[in-house]
């Protein structure tokens, strides 16, 4: 195992995915949103173990490649693994998006929360531009934090006990400030995307509410509700003191570091197998066309 962030969360990734589309929206963007009907060759930014290949490669025409990168030498490895079972044929690169050149042009590029974690989007996607041929297509699938977090009910809780949108809204800004990290670029890659020359870029939202049901069948809800915790919804926020002067170094004051560990803490206590909770994670589907 190596001791890169992503290449220890592989667990984490499998089980959350399944979180944010149905099959169906997936199947309805491939076919009649996009009308993929010819082959494609498909390139996955920064893929992880592949899920979005995995998801999209049995919707695409035969004859479909996908090519997944990623800096996590275990998820390509993994990813490799996995791959061996689909008839489509695949590959996968290791490599630092940031500074690698993608030399082939491919019919799409795509990413998957990805750019969130880029200090300077606008340049990765300009780099997924290049990587496609002309007409070729940009789809990008990246969260939209503040969204996803007024997208949650506990039923019998009022949400501002649990889920102060202020607070969370201050700090998404703030860290976008200090590190250029941006947990909502989901809804800004469309001005990102014409901006750079993108055409007919329009942009979808996941289709997916997550719904906790105590009168849906026991294994199903475990499951479910396993993801949910993995997600890292209900968390407990730990230690008061370091909690609360982390959000102090990310720009909160100490009141609101204060009530945000409060509201983290009671939704910890709340939020449990037994819940009746929705959850839809809300993520931006950015997708346009390259014409040069
Ligand atoms: C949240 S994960 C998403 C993985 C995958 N797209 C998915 O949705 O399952 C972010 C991924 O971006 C990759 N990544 C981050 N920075 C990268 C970089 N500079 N070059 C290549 N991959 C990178 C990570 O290794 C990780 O696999």
């Amino acid at each position: 195992m190596t001791d890169y962030y992503w290449d220890n969360k592989i667990e984490y990734l499998r089980n959350t995915r399944g979180l944010y589309y149905n099959d169906d929206y997936l199947e309805f963007l491939v076919k009649t949103v996009w009308k993929l009907n010819e082959p494609v060759n498909v390139v996955d930014f920064g893929c992880g173990y592949g899920y979005l290949g995995l998801k999209l490669l049995p919707l695409l025409p035969k004859g479909s490649t996908y090519t997944g990168i990623d800096k996590g030498s275990e998820l390509i490895n993994t990813a490799r693994e996995v791959f061996l079972t689909q008839t489509h044929p695949s590959e996968f690169i290791l490599g630092d998006i940031e500074e690698i050149t993608v030399e082939r042009k491919y019919d799409i590029a795509i990413c998957h929360a990805f750019l969130l974690h880029m200090s300077s989007p606008a340049n990765i996607l300009q780099k997924m531009m290049d990587s496609v041929v002309d007409d070729g297509m940009v789809i990008c699938f990246e969260p939209h934090w503040i969204a996803n977090m007024s997208n949650y009910s506990v039923h019998d809780l009022e949400q501002s006990q649990v889920i102060p949108l202020g607070n969370l809204q201050k700090l998404f800004e703030n860290d976008l400030k200090s590190k250029g990290k941006d947990g909502n670029i989901g809804i800004k890659i469309p001005v990102y995307l014409s901006q750079l020359g993108l055409k007919n870029v329009a942009c979808r939202v996941s289709d997916k509410v997550n719904f906790l049901d105590q009168n849906a069948d026991p294994q199903t809800n475990q499951r479910l509700y396993s993801s949910l915790k993995e997600e890292g919804i209900g968390g407990n926020p730990g230690d008061e003191d370091i909690f609360v002067r982390n959000l102090m170094s990310r720009g909160l004051t100490e009141r609101e570091a204060q009530s945000q560990y409060e509201a983290e803490l009671r939704f910890s206590k709340e939020f449990q197998m037994d819940s009746f909770l929705t959850y839809a994670p809300n993520m931006k589907i950015t997708f346009g066309t390259v014409k040069r």
